[in-house]
């Protein structure tokens, strides 16, 4: 049996950290799936298919393995999208204490609501203060993000707007 797993996150945008984490987690997996999904709680800076865009030649940038495909999802629960491509896991990424209290009661929600599991994996403690929120401040601050994201993401919210 194939075991799935899903990373889902609002990506807006993908870090190095989120990327440390995909790529660790698609070793552990034969097949994960990168999804971007709509936080209800956040506003959003860039488009959903902006972010996956974004996502797929981040991960093609960065040659992570060729089990990770990138999409989107916006038709309603988490936990469905997992039902409909047979993923029994979820995993996230975690930080800090701070990660741990924002991410367990999702975690036990997503359980109760159809049996997925959520695996918390700890990503290379560079990127530990690493977050989209900072990097969307600094970028609109014109601060420097590249230490902070993929060269494709530093590539695109660096470049300069037309008047
Ligand atoms: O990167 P984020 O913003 O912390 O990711 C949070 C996200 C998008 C994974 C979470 O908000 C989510 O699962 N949204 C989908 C709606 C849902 O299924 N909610 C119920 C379970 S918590």
């Amino acid at each position: 049996m194939s075991r799935i797993a899903v990373v889902p996150g609002s990506f807006d945008p993908v870090t190095k950290g989120h990327l440390d984490v995909i790529r660790r987690a698609a070793d552990l997996f034969d097949e994960l799936h990168v999804l971007v999904v709509h936080n209800p709680g956040k506003t959003a800076l860039l488009p959903i298919a902006q972010r996956v865009s974004l996502l797929e030649q981040a991960v093609r940038e960065a040659r992570v393995a060729g089990n990770v495909i990138v999409t989107g999802w916006s038709m309603g629960l988490l936990v469905d999208y997992c039902t409909d491509v047979g993923a029994s896991v979820l995993v996230k990424g975690i930080r800090s204490q701070v990660d741990v209290a924002y991410e367990t009661p999702m975690a036990i929600v997503n359980r109760d609501l159809a049996g997925v599991e959520t695996v918390f994996m700890l990503p290379d403690p560079a990127h530990a203060h690493v977050s989209s929120s900072l990097v969307r401040q600094v970028a609109s601050l014109g601060g420097d993000i590249t230490p902070y994201v993929p060269p494709v993401v530093a590539e695109f919210l660096q470049r300069p707007t037309e008047e």
